[in-house]
């Protein structure tokens, strides 16, 4: 029996034109989903597709107007018996926000399979015809269920919880931390290191399409408190340190986010190093700061936004939250 797979277009370089194999620039989200669909059609892939626009736009612009489109469009994917799976194209500059948002508020019982390309449909060794053959290589095995959702880019298979875009080109711009790639994958292969480890149709989160406000303070040599309160909005209702090493900052800094933290908001250390864990430290408790282990800022913004949502305000049931694997 065929495989069928709904495919959600949202745009990025996957589908992105420069008009000439050599040129430089080149504008993402240009081609509509039904080319896309014609242009993989002559690559004799073995799923039968079907293809849905959400958005055809640079991943820069993506947020919670194309989000509060595409969770409900894959949910519907989902729930159609015949539907196996679903992949979501997308460009590579905030996948990991999209892929993570979308791995604590889906269940896990069918694939979800995100994709990008880091060169455009065009280009000299265009990577999305490779890298989109092999999504669907992933998401017609009924083994990466049980995975949450995961990223295809450059041969691997990463889950969202652990991909991050760590170069600005290239094909092998992604990694996974703390776990590389959890599967290997040609258009013809694939093979998985280790079992799935969820189960079922629950979701981590409901899913919430008003996500309150997380700042991200970026943290440097000279930071100073003034920052924070310019900062901070009216809207704010949590923060993300980028701070130093092991998610630190400057002492007045610091100081300044424990105003904050005793004004009703959660502030999370994570790190603008790009791998590492962030531990709880012993001061963390009494400062009422939280630790964001193994999430890059971008990510823990997306945890903490959610957790807001979900009404969890404390920073000791926050902190439980980030400690999962
Ligand atoms: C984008 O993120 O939309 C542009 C860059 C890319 O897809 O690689």
């Amino acid at each position: 029996m065929t495989t069928r797979l709904t495919v959600l277009a949202t745009g990025g370089t996957i589908a992105g034109i420069a008009g000439s194999a050599i040129a430089k620039d080149y504008r993402a989200g240009e081609i509509g989903i039904e080319d896309y669909l014609e242009k993989v059609g002559g690559l004799g892939l073995e799923a039968e597709l079907s293809g849905r626009q959400i958005a055809n736009i640079d991943s820069a612009d993506i947020g919670p107007e194309v989000w509060n489109a595409l969770h409900p469009a894959i949910m519907e994917a989902l729930a159609e018996e015949s539907c196996a799976g679903v992949i979501v194209t997308h460009g590579t500059d905030t996948l990991e926000e999209t892929a993570f948002l979308l791995d604590l508020t889906l269940p896990a019982d069918k694939p979800v399979v995100v994709v990008g390309a880091m060169r455009p449909a065009d280009a000299v060794g265009y990577d999305g015809l490779r890298n989109f053959a092999n999504a669907v290589r992933v998401a017609s095995d009924p083994d990466a269920s049980g995975r949450g959702v995961l990223v295809v880019m450059g041969d691997r298979v990463f889950a969202a919880r652990d991909v991050r875009k760590v170069r600005t080109r290239g094909t092998e711009a992604f990694r996974g931390f703390p776990r590389e790639s959890i599967a290997l994958v040609t258009p013809s292969s694939l093979e998985w290191f280790g079992a799935p480890w969820r189960q079922g149709s629950a979701t981590s989160f409901e899913w919430s399409d008003t996500l309150p406000e997380v700042a991200i303070i970026y943290a440097y040599a000279g930071l100073e408190a003034t920052s924070v309160g310019r900062q901070v909005g009216q809207a704010t209702r949590g923060i993300v340190v980028a701070g130093v090493g092991e998610g630190n900052m400057p002492e007045e800094v610091r100081e300044a986010l424990k105003v904050q933290v005793r004004r009703g908001l959660p502030v999370v250390r994570a790190s603008r190093a790009d791998e590492g864990l962030v531990d709880l430290e012993p001061e963390d408790a009494e400062n009422g700061f939280v630790a964001a282990r193994a999430l890059n800022p971008q990510k823990a913004r997306i945890l903490l936004q959610l957790l807001l949502a979900n009404g969890i305000t404390d920073p000791a049931a926050i902190q439980k939250k980030f400690d999962r694997r």
